[in-house]
C-alpha cells in the first residue's frame, strides 16, 4: 500500500505538502528530503503502541482506540501490544483496525507513555515517550545509554513545546486534578490524626473515581459542609498555595474551584491566614516572579532565570510558606534552581511556635501544631523544589509524613510533620480521560514522527520544530540541544 498518511504531493525539490484532516483539514507545508519521499511513498507507515510496563498502576496509553481509528483510516498500520491492564481493552483497539501482536519489529515508530527496561528497546527505531532523561538523573541514565548504544531516535513529549516554551503534548492538567483530589483526601486523614473530623474525609483518592465528574461531586459535597461552617473552629482559615501557572496548576485549580473559595494575591496571605473566613478556603497562585529574586538585586527576568537559575534566590519559605495550609507544586524545577523550601526552612516552618492559634487548645479540641499541613509535589522532583522530599510516593502508597526535627520520612498520618504526596504518575489515576486528552494533543504530530528514520542523519529529519526540538538522542549521540545532559552527568558523578 502506498503512503496514504496525509500525503498529497511530493515535489522534486523535496518540498512536501501534508494535510492533516483530523485538524480540520489544515494544510501544513514542510520540507522533506528526497530520500524520505522515496522511503515513504513505497511503504505503508507502521507504528506501534507498546504495553506499559513501568508501574503496576500505569494503565494509560498514548492513544485511545478513537485516535488509532483515525490513523488506520489514513493508511497507517498500527500495531498494539496486547494488555489486559490498559484502560482501553485490546479488543477495543482491534475493533478499529489495529493489528494486535506482541512483535513490534515491523514498526519504525514505537510509542508509549512511560519508560521501559533498557533490554526491551529495539535497535534503529524511533521511540516516543516520557524518558525523564533531561535532568540527567542517575536512575534514568542506563536507559539513556541503551538508547544511544542501540541507535534509537528518542522523541520526548516533555520537550514538545511551542515558540514560547509552552508544552503542547502533556498530561499535566490531569496530574494537577489528580494531585489536588489526592491531597484533599490526605488532608482528611491527616486532620483526623490531629484530632479533627473534617469534610475532607468525604473525598477519596483520585483512582477511586471512574470519572473526574464523580470526584468533583465528592469535592462539592465537602465544600457544602465547609460552607455550612462544619470545620472545627480550631483549624482556622485554610489557605491553598498553588505554584506555577501551567497545565498542572490549572488542573489543580479546576478541582479547588469546586470548594467555596476565594482567590487572593500572595501579599494578602498573612492577613487571610490570621483572620480569614472558615466557611471557605483561600487559593493563592504563586508565579516565579512572586518569589524568585536576583541575588545581585533587580527584578525577575524569565530569560535570565532559565539560563542562569543559580543567579536567583527564592523568598518562598519566608514570604509564602508560613501562611500556607497546603502547597500544591505545579512549577517546573530545573537543576540549579533554588529550592522553594530547604531542609532548615522546613525545620523552622514546622515548629509549633510558628502557628498562633486563635482558639484555646484543649484535649478534645486541639489546635494545629503548625499551619503547614500538606504538600502535594505534583512536579514530583525529589531533592528539587522541596529539598527534603527524597523520593516519590506511589499510587499504592501515596503519602509520607516528613518529620523536620528528625529529617526523616515515615509512612504515617500520626505524629510530627507535614504530609507529602509526590506521585510521579499522577494522571495514571484518571487513565481514561488522561489518555483521551493526551492522544488528542499528540495525534496531529504523528505524521511527522512517522517520517523519522532513525538510521538517517538527524539533520536530514524534516519536521516541525515542535517535534525536531524534542529529539533528545539520535544516531548514537545526544542532539545538540541536549548535550548538556552529559555535563549534568559528569557533575553528579
Ligand atoms: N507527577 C506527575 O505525574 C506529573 C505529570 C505531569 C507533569 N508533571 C510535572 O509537573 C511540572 C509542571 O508541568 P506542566 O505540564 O504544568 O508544565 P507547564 O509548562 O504547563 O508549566 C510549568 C510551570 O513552571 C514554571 N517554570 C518554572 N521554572 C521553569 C523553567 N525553568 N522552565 C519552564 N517553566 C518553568 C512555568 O512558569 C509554569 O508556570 C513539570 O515538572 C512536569 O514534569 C508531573
Amino acid at each position: 500500500m502506498s503512503c496514504m498518511l496525509a500525503r498529497n504531493a511530493c515535489s522534486p525539490g523535496g518540498s512536501t505538502v501534508f494535510s492533516q484532516p483530523w485538524r480540520g483539514g489544515r494544510v501544513l507545508t514542510q520540507t522533506a528530503t528526497p530520500a524520505l519521499c522515496s522511503v515513504h511513498s513505497s511503504q505503508q507507515p507502521v507504528m506501534a503502541v507498546r504495553r506499559e510496563t513501568s508501574k503496576l498502576w500505569e494503565t494509560r496509553a498514548p492513544l485511545s482506540p478513537q485516535h488509532v481509528k483515525k490513523l488506520v483510516q489514513k493508511g497507517v498500520k498500527v500495531i498494539v501490544q496486547p494488555s489486559d491492564r490498559r484502560v482501553y481493552s485490546t479488543e477495543e483497539y482491534a475493533d478499529v483496525g489495529a493489528v494486535i501482536k506482541e512483535d513490534m519489529s515491523e514498526a519504525s515508530l514505537i510509542m508509549g507513555v512511560k519508560t521501559m527496561s533498557a533490554d526491551s528497546l529495539m535497535r534503529d527505531k524511533t521511540y516516543a515517550f516520557f524518558s525523564h532523561t533531561i535532568k540527567g538523573k542517575a536512575d534514568y541514565m542506563p536507559l539513556l545509554d541503551a538508547i544511544l548504544e542501540k541507535n534509537i531516535r528518542l522523541i520526548d513529549y516533555e520537550k514538545m513545546v511551542d515558540e514560547y516554551g509552552q508544552r503542547l503534548v502533556a498530561f499535566g492538567k490531569y496530574a494537577g486534578m489528580s494531585g489536588m483530589i489526592n491531597i484533599l483526601h490526605g488532608m482528611g486523614l491527616r486532620l483526623l490524626a490531629l484530632g479533627h473530623r473534617t469534610p475532607f474525609m468525604f473525598i477519596g483518592p483520585s483512582h477511586n473515581y471512574q470519572h473526574t465528574e464523580m470526584a468533583r461531586q465528592a469535592v462539592r459535597d465537602a465544600g457544602y459542609q465547609i460552607a455550612l461552617g462544619r470545620m472545627s473552629k480550631s483549624i482556622g482559615p485554610l489557605t491553598f498555595v498553588i505554584t506555577g501557572s501551567g497545565n498542572v496548576s490549572q488542573g489543580a485549580q479546576e478541582i479547588l474551584n469546586e470548594l467555596p473559595h476565594e482567590y487572593i494575591e500572595p501579599e494578602d496571605l498573612p492577613k487571610v491566614a490570621a483572620g480569614g473566613s472558615k466557611n471557605k478556603i483561600y487559593a493563592c497562585v504563586v508565579s516565579r516572579d512572586d518569589h524568585y529574586v536576583p541575588k545581585n538585586g533587580g527584578t525577575f527576568n524569565a530569560d535570565e532565570y532559565e539560563r542562569y537559575p543559580e543567579r536567583y534566590a527564592s523568598t518562598f519559605s519566608h514570604n509564602i510558606a508560613p501562611y500556607a495550609s497546603c502547597i500544591i507544586n505545579g512549577m517546573y524545577w530545573a537543576p540549579g534552581s533554588p529550592h522553594l523550601i530547604t531542609i532548615p526552612d522546613a525545620k523552622k516552618l514546622l515548629r509549633p511556635t510558628d502557628y498562633a492559634p486563635r482558639t484555646p487548645s484543649s484535649p478534645g479540641c486541639p489546635t494545629l501544631p503548625h499551619r503547614l499541613l500538606a504538600i502535594c509535589d505534583v512536579s514530583s522532583d525529589p531533592g528539587g523544589a522541596f529539598e527534603f522530599v527524597k523520593e516519590c510516593t506511589s499510587i499504592e502508597k501515596p503519602f509520607s509524613l516528613y518529620d523536620a526535627e528528625q529529617n526523616v520520612n515515615k509512612e504515617s498520618f500520626s505524629g510530627d510533620g507535614v504530609l507529602i504526596c509526590s506521585i510521579d504518575n499522577m494522571p495514571a489515576q484518571i487513565p481514561r480521560e488522561a489518555t483521551d486528552f493526551f492522544g488528542s494533543l499528540l495525534l496531529p504530530y504523528i505524521s511527522e514522527m512517522l517520517k523519522s528514520d532513525a538510521k538517517q542523519p538527524f539533520q536530514d529529519y524534516s519536521c516541525s520544530p515542535v517535534v525536531k526540538n524534542a529529539v533528545i538522542a539520535s544516531n548514537g549521540s545526544l542532539t545538540p540541544d541536549y548535550e548538556y545532559i552529559q555535563d549534568l552527568r559528569r557533575k553528579s558523578a
